[in-house]
């Protein structure tokens, strides 16, 4: 059996040979943070997939992260470690549920944030993530709008926006149970710090917040601050690269339930395995990849704010 050091040397060394790029997203295990080209949130890794020059994309991250890959890098071949890690909120919308909610509303575009299937993806006008919501809302020429599928998402747009936003009900499992009573808990425990939240936690949650960011835009947010203290309201595996820009700074994570399961799945052994079998792929049908595209592409041409 390969120690950790010879396990992450190997990766590297057939990554190399295959022309892979191994991405990882912010939520993934340390050491699989530790071995990947980019290290991303949803938006940065959407981007670099579209433009890599690189044959193979070993995509650490969950379901709807590798088929996005997939479809914004059409010639690509697209690896994910474990393909039973999927992302519940994701799965809280199908496409046909979609269409029945377009029925209802006819005329409003859909603005589906990038946590969905393709499918879910291909019924949409536009896609958003937690980086982008608020501008690519306000990009469109409607009064309405249609928000899938993240309801706390859907609030914070709704708030920074004039237009009429029509939420879909779901939710991260993760983000949505943070309890007002740990964030209070721990703000008073360390009055110097600032709290910073993911806009997919309650509004509740938002409104004790010093900054709501994306997962980048939280450690962009840390970076440039000269304060010392900071209560995240994120996901844990966001610590590994906090801790590593800001050695001199102290994080304070309000209780351990923001773990995402299904993001820690995949290990190093699952990676080097999926490097060595070329397995398991992800792809997806030619027409949805085709329509899907396209919401992808016009969330991409929209300026960032
Ligand atoms: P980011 O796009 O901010 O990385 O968030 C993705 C995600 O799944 C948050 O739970
Ligand atoms: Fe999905 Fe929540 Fe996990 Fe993000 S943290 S991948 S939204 S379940």
């Amino acid at each position: 059996m390969m120690n950790q050091q010879q396990l992450k040397e190997e990766i590297r060394r057939l990554a190399e040979e295959r022309d892979a790029l191994i991405m990882a997203h912010f939520y993934q295990r340390d050491e699989i943070q530790e071995i990947a080209d980019i290290t991303g949130d949803s938006l940065a890794m959407a981007i670099e997939a579209a433009q890599t020059e690189r044959k193979v994309i070993v995509l650490c991250g969950v379901h709807f992260m590798a088929e996005s890959a997939a479809i914004l890098g059409p010639d690509k071949t697209v690896l994910l470690p474990r393909s039973e890690a999927g992302c519940p909120m994701a799965d809280m919308v199908t496409a046909e549920k979609l269409r029945e909610m377009k029925e209802r509303l006819p005329g409003r575009p859909v603005v589906t944030y990038v946590n969905s299937s393709a499918a879910v993806k291909a019924e949409s006008d536009i896609c958003c993530t937690s980086a982008n919501a608020v501008a690519v809302v306000n990009s469109l020429d409607a009064d309405e709008v249609i928000l899938v599928p993240d309801r706390n998402l859907g609030r914070y747009i709704a708030a920074n926006t004039d237009k009429k936003c029509h939420f879909w009900e779901g939710y991260c499992p993760f983000h949505d149970q943070l309890p007002e009573e740990d964030v209070l808990a721990a703000k008073e425990q360390h009055p110097d710090a600032l709290f910073l939240a993911h806009p997919e936690c309650r509004p509740q949650i938002l409104k004790m917040a010093d900054h709501i960011a994306s997962t980048s835009g939280i450690i962009a947010y840390v970076k440039q601050s000269p304060v010392k203290k900071f209560i995240i309201g994120t996901e844990v595996g966001v610590l590994f690269k906090l801790r590593k820009e800001n050695p001199d700074k102290e994080f304070i994570m309000p209780n351990s339930l923001l773990f995402c399961q299904t993001m820690k799945y995949a290990t190093l052994e699952d990676v080097l395995k999926c490097l060595q079998t070329m397995s398991p792929q992800i792809t997806v049908d030619a027409e949805v990849s085709r329509k899907a595209k396209l919401a992808l592409d016009r969330m991409l041409a929209v300026p960032r704010d």
